[in-house]
């Protein structure tokens, strides 16, 4: 059987990053694009000459021309421009959406049957547009963003309680960034509940807020340190677990900016919620009941993705 084809559009820190752990990973055969001349193709390159030492089965090939990514199996949405110190990830957005318009063109063309996975932020809105400038199915066009900011409360949460981050999960809700919403009490380690944990001495409810807040500003802590760029390296880790339950029908249940109609009490909106991945794209969104402070916090990070929405439209008419 023919291995699966990647293509990452994009092909800076992030699509450099994905296209080197495809590889290392043997997920499938990578084309590398972006409209910067010799970018792709240099990383591609670069990436294939560690295959002899790494002893990975895949090709990699860069490109400019949307025509190479022909029959992809999952596309990896990287294009665009992100953070400085002091932007936020909404300063991003009138740019941002010009690039969605020509990807989302793109794919429809040339890979209509893939399984979408967009990164670029503000996430929220971007994978909406994405959508909506390309066509495809919603069950297939996903935003990613809760894997990571999930993997970044799992860090902070290990370090604290010095275990080991395989026995920590974290489940979150929400929008990007700021308006995520941590739920503390279906984030447990081995099983124990994180207030259950506060009780028992393990860490004061004070710390855990601390942490809270230093996953929501997760993002920016990165851009204030880099100063070039923002983060890379577990952005393209997160995306390719997803990228990984759809090509291998695994079903891992995953928060992901999902379109939710019905769920959740919404009508239709990209927002992050725990979903299960598998050969369907996503094949179920996991609708649980919150308590009263958690559906405010969550009813905020919806208003937060409502605006930006509507921001889009306001600059682009044909998204009205
Ligand atoms: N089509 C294809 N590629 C494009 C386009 C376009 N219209 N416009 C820009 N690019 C390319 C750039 O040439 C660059 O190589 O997108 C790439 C973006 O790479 P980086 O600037 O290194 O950004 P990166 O760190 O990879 O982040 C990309 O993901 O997390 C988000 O906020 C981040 O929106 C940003 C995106």
């Amino acid at each position: 059987m023919a291995r699966p084809k990647i293509a990452l559009i994009g092909a800076g820190q992030i699509g450099g990053t994905l296209a080197h752990l495809v590889a290392l990973k043997e997920l499938g055969d990578v084309v590398l694009f972006d409209i910067a001349e010799g970018t792709p193709q240099g990383k591609a390159l670069d990436i294939a000459e560690s295959g002899p030492s790494e002893g990975f089965d895949a090709t990699l090939k860069g490109t400019n021309s949307y025509a190479d990514i022909a029959g992809a199996d999952v596309c990896i949405v990287t294009a665009g421009v992100p953070r400085k110190p002091g932007m936020s990830r909404d300063d991003l957005l009138g740019i941002n959406l010009k690039v969605m318009r020509s990807v989302g063109e793109g794919i429809a063309e040339y890979a209509p049957d893939a399984f979408v996975i967009c990164i670029t932020n503000p996430l929220d809105a971007m994978v909406w547009a994405l959508r909506e400038f390309s066509g495809l199915p919603v069950e297939k066009v996903v935003g990613m963003a809760g894997v990571l900011d999930s993997a970044r409360f799992r860090h902070f949460l290990a370090v604290e309680f010095d275990v080991s981050m395989k026995d920590v999960t974290a489940f979150v809700l929400g929008g990007h960034g700021d308006t995520m919403v941590p739920l503390a009490r279906y984030s447990t380690v081995a099983g124990i509940p994180l207030p259950d944990l506060v009780k028992m001495g393990w860490t004061t409810q004070e710390k855990l807020d601390q942490i809270v807040q230093r996953t929501r500003d997760g993002g920016a802590e990165i851009v204030g340190l880099l100063k070039t760029g923002s983060a890379f390296y577990a952005p393209a880790t997160a995306a390719i677990e997803m990228a990984e339950s759809y090509l291998k029908d695994q079903k891992r249940v995953l928060p992901c900016a999902a379109y939710v109609k019905g769920a959740f009490g919404l009508d239709g909106l990209y927002v992050g919620v725990p979903t299960v991945i598998g050969a369907g794209g996503i094949e179920r969104i996991v609708n649980i009941a919150l308590a009263p402070e958690e559906q405010a916090m969550f009813d905020s990070s919806v208003e937060a993705v409502r605006g930006l929405v509507a921001a889009c439209k306001g600059i682009d008419s044909s998204l009205a």
